[in-house]
Order: structure tokens, then C-alpha cells, then sequence
């Protein structure tokens, strides 16, 4: 399994070209832009459904179906809008920020077309606040695309009007969740809404939005130029196409690399990252889909299918495919417990279970990390992990949830070693003989 370079989207994705109008161009986009528009906007849908495509954020939700669920006519003169989100907050995500970096006119494009295929008027492209070349960079492309007539009224010559505009965030996490992104584009606190209502029926301002990820959207144009056929030839039933993975930590080189989806974990890593520091018997665990994904020990991953399904067959997930690799040298309580406290820091308070949950199993996987702690309370944090799982408005705590689920499922042995060592150094005995 290998993906030609005829086969990548993304062919500028280490910038060695530049990323301007005029290099973009060369490199096919904004081609007729004009007549894929012409084949109308349910066409288009259809056509983003037969590709398999599903979200590049980290649900994996179908993005052609997703679209579909926008109104094909306003009854009561509400807009319809596209939001891009370009949040990319998830540790180890380093993919969207490529792709506005080097390929930013694949983006705009495709927010075109998107926009265009449910009816949108705009399109609003909500960048992380610490992105500041990045957001640079696309402004500077949303301008060129604006002064070539490519968007804004009349874009690409469609008879169709739509605006780009970009927003920077200020740098938290939960404003990714869709919701909280909408409500911060409104000027709001980013605080997640309860839903229904669904965004597609209300969302920003009220009106019918669709968010989608920034690398669902920057595939649009090519899937539609070279045919759903052609995209959805690649990857497993169901995991369609190709996908920009981002590989960080113990291997030889990290790097972020298109390649065809389901492709094993261990030739990910052979052809692109030069094998796992120290050789493959060093390997630990993995986390294949950033942080918030279960880890996965290294002999459930090594063969496992890098895709939706085949990574839920191992107990974790996709997510944003920001495969961190973890050699033997890892403290691998510590590991998840420096995530628990990200997730803890990053609550946005609303919910008890998450605001009060995020602190309680922070502070819990601290005790086991120093093996200050029963046996017992491994269970107990366990049972915590479950009542915040599933008992949250937006899926942080679920996200706050899983990883430690993942440790205590695969390293229990480690957890209650720390302990008995611990408790050992601890004891009357131990102390009179050092005494
Ligand atoms: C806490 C939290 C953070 C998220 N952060 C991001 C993010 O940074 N980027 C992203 O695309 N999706 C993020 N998501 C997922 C979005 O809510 C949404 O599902 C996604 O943007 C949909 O795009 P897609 O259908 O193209 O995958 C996050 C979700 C949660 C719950
Ligand atoms: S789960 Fe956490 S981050 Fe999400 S809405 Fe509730 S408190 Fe906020």
C-alpha cells in the first residue's frame, strides 16, 4: 500500500513552492472553478457523498451528508453559512496549520464550493489565536482571491456572491467544539451550546451553519475534479481517500505526510519516520489520533489499519490522525497525566461533571504517578472516568475521559507497581533500616 505522488492532494505541503495565487495556480487550483459550480449545488453534494469523505476534525462524521442537511431554500430570508474550523488545538494536531501555511488557495476554494453546494453566503474560517503567520498568510490569500474575482460577488464568474471572511481565536481549546466556535464568532465567551438545537437548523447568528474541519474542506475541490471514483478508491470500506497524518515523538523523523488511508501503522512508520527510535522492540504505545484518543500498546498498533474503523477494532480512534509515538523511555503515567491536566485547564466550566471530573482525575493521576495512592483507587478513578464519559455538554469530557481509560485498560501492572514500590519506601520497616 503506497500513495504515488500523482495521488496527493496536498502537493505543497512542505512549502516548496510558494503558497501565492499565482504558484497555486500552477499547481491546479482554481482551475474552472466555474464549471464545477455549474453542476449545481445538489450534484456536488451528491458527488461528496459518493467519495466517502468523511470530517477530517476527529469525529469522522460524512461530509457530503453532512451538508445535506443544510435547507435547500430559506422560507423565512435567514442566511445560510459555512464555518472552517482552523482551531487546531488538539495536542499533537499540526496538520491545518500546513495546509493555510503552504496550500492556503486550496482552502479558499473549497470554502467557495462548499459554501456554494449548501447555499451559503459566507464562509467564516476561524483560525487558533497562537497561528499568526498562518492567519497572516491566509489573509493575504483571501485578498488575492478576492482582487482576482475569484470569491466576493460574481465569485469565479458563477453568477454566484460569497464572502470569506477569517477570524483569530485567542487560544483556547474548547473554542474547536462547533458550538463554542459559533458562540465566540458571535462574541461570546466560546462555551459550548446544548444541542438540539443543531447547527444546520440554528447556528451562527441564528442561521443554518454547517463547521466543518480545515482539511475536509481544502479535499473538496480536487475529489471533485478528479472524480468521487478516484478518492474513494483509496483506504477501506467506509475510511475512504487520503489523509494528512502527523507523526510526533519517538520515531527517527517526525513529519507530517499524505498518505492513503488504512494503511498500517507499522509502514506508516517504516516509509515515512524511519522506524521507531531504538528499533520496533522499543516501541511502548501509541496514541494514534491526538490526545484525547485512548493509547494503544505496541502490539495491538502495529499492524491496526490507520482509520476510523480499524483504530475503534483497537480500542481507540482516528481523531485528528496525530499519531504520537512513545518508545520504552516513556513515563507513561506521566504522559497521561500531563494530558489530564491539559484537559482540566481546559474545561470551560459549564458542566459539573467536566469542570469539577477534569480536576478530580487530574489530580488523582498525579497520586498514581508518584504511586501515592490504594489499589483500590485505580477502580475509583476508573468509575470517576465514567460518570464524566457521556454526562457532558460537548465531548471534552469524553476526551478528558479516554485516555485514562486507555492507561488503566493497558498499564494497570505499572499503576499498582508504583504504588507497592511507593508504599514499600514508605513503610515502618523501610524507614527503620534507613534510619
Ligand atoms: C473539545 C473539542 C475540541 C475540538 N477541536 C477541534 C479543532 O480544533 N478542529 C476541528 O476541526 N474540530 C475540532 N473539534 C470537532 C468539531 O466540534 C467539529 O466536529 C468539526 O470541526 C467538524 O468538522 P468535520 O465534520 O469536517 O470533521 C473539537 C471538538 C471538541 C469536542
Ligand atoms: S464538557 Fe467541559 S468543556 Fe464541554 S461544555 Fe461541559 S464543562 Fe464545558
Amino acid at each position: 500500500m503506497s500513495l504515488q505522488d500523482k495521488d496527493r492532494i496536498f502537493t505543497n505541503v512542505y512549502g516548496f513552492q510558494p503558497w501565492n495565487l499565482a504558484a497555486a495556480q500552477k499547481r491546479g487550483d482554481w482551475d474552472n472553478t466555474k464549471d464545477i459550480i455549474a453542476r449545481g449545488n445538489d450534484a456536488i453534494i451528491d458527488e461528496m457523498k459518493a467519495s466517502g469523505l468523511r470530517g477530517r476534525g476527529g469525529a469522522g462524521f460524512p461530509t457530503g451528508l453532512k451538508w445535506s442537511f443544510m435547507p435547500k431554500e430559506s422560507k423565512d430570508g435567514r442566511p445560510s453559512f459555512l464555518v472552517i474550523n482552523a482551531d487546531e488545538s488538539e495536542p499533537g494536531s499540526c496538520k491545518d496549520r500546513e495546509i493555510i501555511r503552504h496550500d492556503p488557495h486550496k482552502l479558499i476554494e473549497g470554502a467557495l464550493i462548499a459554501g456554494f453546494a449548501m447555499r451559503a453566503r459566507a464562509a467564516y474560517i476561524y483560525i487558533r489565536g497562537e497561528y499568526i503567520r498562518e492567519a497572516q498568510t491566509l489573509q493575504a490569500a483571501i485578498d488575492e482571491a478576492y482582487s482576482a474575482g475569484l470569491i466576493g460577488k460574481n465569485a469565479s464568474g458563477s453568477g454566484y456572491d460569497f464572502d470569506v471572511f477569517m477570524h483569530r481565536g485567542a487560544g483556547a481549546y474548547i473554542c474547536g467544539e462547533e458550538t463554542a466556535m459559533i458562540e465566540s464568532l458571535e462574541g461570546k465567551k466560546g462555551q459550548p451550546r446544548l444541542k438540539p438545537p443543531f447547527p444546520a437548523g440554528a447556528g451562527l447568528y441564528g442561521c443554518p451553519t454547517t463547521v466543518n474541519n480545515v482539511e475536509s474542506i481544502a479535499v473538496v475541490p480536487t475529489i471533485l475534479r478528479r472524480g468521487a471514483s478516484w478518492f474513494s478508491s483509496f483506504g477501506a470500506e467506509g475510511n475512504h481517500g487520503t489523509k494528512l497524518f502527523q507523526i510526533s515523538g519517538h520515531v527517527d523523523k517526525p513529519c507530517v505526510v499524505e498518505e492513503e488511508m488504512s494503511i498500517p501503522f507499522r509502514e506508516l512508520i517504516e516509509k515515512h519516520c524511519g522506524g521507531v527510535r531504538g528499533g520496533w522492540d522499543n516501541l511502548l504505545a501509541v496514541i494514534p489520533g491526538g490526545s484525547s484518543v485512548p493509547l494503544v500498546p505496541a502490539a495491538d498498533i502495529m499492524d491496526a489499519p490507520m482509520d476510523f474503523d480499524g483504530l475503534k477494532a483497537v480500542g481507540s480512534g482516528l481523531g485528528t490522525a496525530a499519531v504520537i509515538v512513545m518508545d520504552k523511555s516513556t513515563d507513561i503515567v506521566r504522559a497521561i497525566s500531563r494530558i489530564s491536566y491539559f484537559y482540566k485547564h481546559e474545561s470551560c466550566g459549564q458542566c459539573t461533571p467536566c469542570r469539577e471530573g477534569t480536576g478530580w482525575m487530574w489530580r488523582m493521576m498525579e497520586r498514581l504517578r508518584t504511586g501515592d495512592a490504594a489499589v483500590e483507587e485505580i477502580d475509583m478513578l476508573y468509575q470517576v472516568t465514567k460518570q464524566v464519559e457521556g454526562h457532558t455538554i460537548c465531548a471534552l469530557g469524553d476526551a478528558a475521559a479516554w485516555p485514562i481509560q486507555g492507561l488503566i485498560k493497558h498499564f494497570r501492572p505499572e499503576l499498582e507497581r508504583r504504588i507497592h514500590e511507593h508504599n514499600a519506601q514508605f513503610a515502618p520497616e523501610t524507614r527503620e533500616a534507613a534510619e
